[in-house]
């Protein structure tokens, strides 16, 4: 199987190897890639936003299977095209992704398939701001209804704050949608989906705040572990069954079925799971810690998936053991980031790349906010963040940052799921 994989990011990376070592792939593909990536594929330069590019690209190549990596060429259509091109695609139509590319449809979707999600209420008009402010207490959420890749959301109890990002959103012509506050623990469920047909990943926690201790901005993701030794066996099954297949079931409905993986960002709370987001692709950096400790061959499944026979599939294997994935961000990230400097490291074991490219003198320097994904794996939390954070000083780029606590909270056993 010719598999070629849309994207560079570190997620990228984790699926090119992945699909590396499934004895079916003869050859491998990713564009645009990074340069980590082109050490293990082959690179092919493309807009990912250009769906007959992705589309000529998949044909040229002779491709088995296009793998869509990011939102924004699904949400562009990509796979609609290279399905049309006649090759098997991994990722939904753009009408489908629409769950993670509007946030008001998502929450039409969950309405119809009632899933329990923050209430909302969305604002396009500054006149109404205020007024709808005062409909919610504090903290507050503030989001941009469209793609915004992880940073367009504020919670923060200060209702000036609120505004501010609100009014923000609103100048720049972005509708703005206001949600309530979910308390509990947040799990990030990958689920394979072929229609009505849902098969769940590990779930997996990530890092979303620049921080340690959760401080500073949001960002796309500081770095991610699994399993949740805190949560519950049952608790995929349990999520597929109240969560995910409702919602794969209402998007069969409206003529508009689910083909690829359906992320589900839940918050546990007192009252019971609820959604925060919906994405329509594997996350960044919950993809680097989940496809680690996959077993099954991976171009398989997702080739089964693409071509409707999921369903067929025997059950997912799955290494008895953990990992965790730490982000190490480019000065000036979630801000502007500094781009350019020279990485040394990079090619270690366990490094993913996300940001990098190889300057014609053969040096890998930073080209992204994200620059690395380094990953750990152990028999335990804490012996995979050992393996992480020991992997992690062997490289080194000038300014960049990385949170110290990936995992810390987990390992210590101080994460739980409030009572009702
Ligand atoms: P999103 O872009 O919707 O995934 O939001 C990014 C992050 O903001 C989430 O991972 C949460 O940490 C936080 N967040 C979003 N919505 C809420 C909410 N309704 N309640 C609490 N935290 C939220
Ligand atoms: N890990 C968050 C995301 O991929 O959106």
């Amino acid at each position: 199987m010719r598999v070629l994989v849309v994207g560079s990011g570190a997620r990228e990376h984790s699926i090119v190897l992945a699909m590396a070592q499934d004895p079916e792939v003869t050859a491998l593909a990713c564009a645009p890639g990074n340069a980590g990536t082109a050490a293990v594929a082959e690179q092919r330069g493309l807009d990912v936003t250009d769906p007959a590019a992705a589309a000529a690209l998949a044909i040229s190549w002779k491709a088995d299977l296009v793998v869509v990596g990011p939102e924004v060429p699904l949400v562009a259509g990509v796979a609609d095209a290279v399905r049309a091109a006649g090759v098997a695609c991994f990722g939904p139509s753009a009408a489908a992704a629409r769950i993670e590319g509007s946030k008001s449809f998502a929450k039409d979707v969950m309405t119809a398939a009632r899933v329990n999600t923050a209430t909302s209420e969305i604002v396009d008009n500054p006149a109404h701001l205020d007024a709808a402010l005062a409909r919610f207490t504090p903290p507050y959420v503030v989001k941009d209804d469209g793609l915004a890749a992880g940073k367009g959301v504020v919670v923060s109890a200060d209702l000036e704050v609120a505004r501010a990002h609100a009014r923000t959103l609103l100048d720049d012509g972005h509708p703005v949608l206001l949600e309530s506050y979910l308390d509990g623990p947040e799990v990030s469920l990958f689920c394979l989906v072929d229609g009505a047909t849902v098969v769940p990943l590990l779930p997996a926690q990530d890092f979303k705040r620049v921080g340690d201790g959760d401080s500073g901005p949001n960002t796309g993701g500081m770095g991610a572990y699994a399993p949740l030794p805190w949560a519950s066996p049952s608790l995929a099954d349990d999520l597929v069954r109240t969560v995910v297949a409702p919602v794969a079931e209402e998007m069969v409905r409206r003529a508009t079925p689910f083909s690829g993986l359906l992320y589900a960002g839940l918050a546990l709370t007192s009252a019971g799971p609820a959604v925060i987001e919906f994405n329509c692709r594997f996350g960044d950096p919950e993809t680097q810690v989940v496809l680690a400790l996959l077993r099954t061959p991976l171009a398989r499944l997702l080739h089964a998936t693409a071509t409707g026979r999921l369903a067929e599939e025997p059950a997912l294997q799955w290494a008895d053991a953990a990992a965790v994935t730490v982000v190490v961000a480019a000065e000036g990230y979630p801000g502007t980031p500094r781009l350019g400097d020279v990485i040394t490291g990079a090619d270690g074991e366990g490094v993913l790349h996300a940001g990098t490219r190889r300057r014609d003198d053969g040096a890998v320097v930073s080209a992204g906010g994200r620059v690395l994904s380094v990953v750990g794996t152990g028999t335990d939390l804490t012996a995979a963040r050992q393996d992480a954070y020991r992997r992690l000083e062997g490289v080194h780029l000038a300014g960049s940052h990385h949170r110290t606590d990936i995992a810390l909270r987990a390992e210590r056993g101080e994460i739980t799921v409030p009572a009702p």
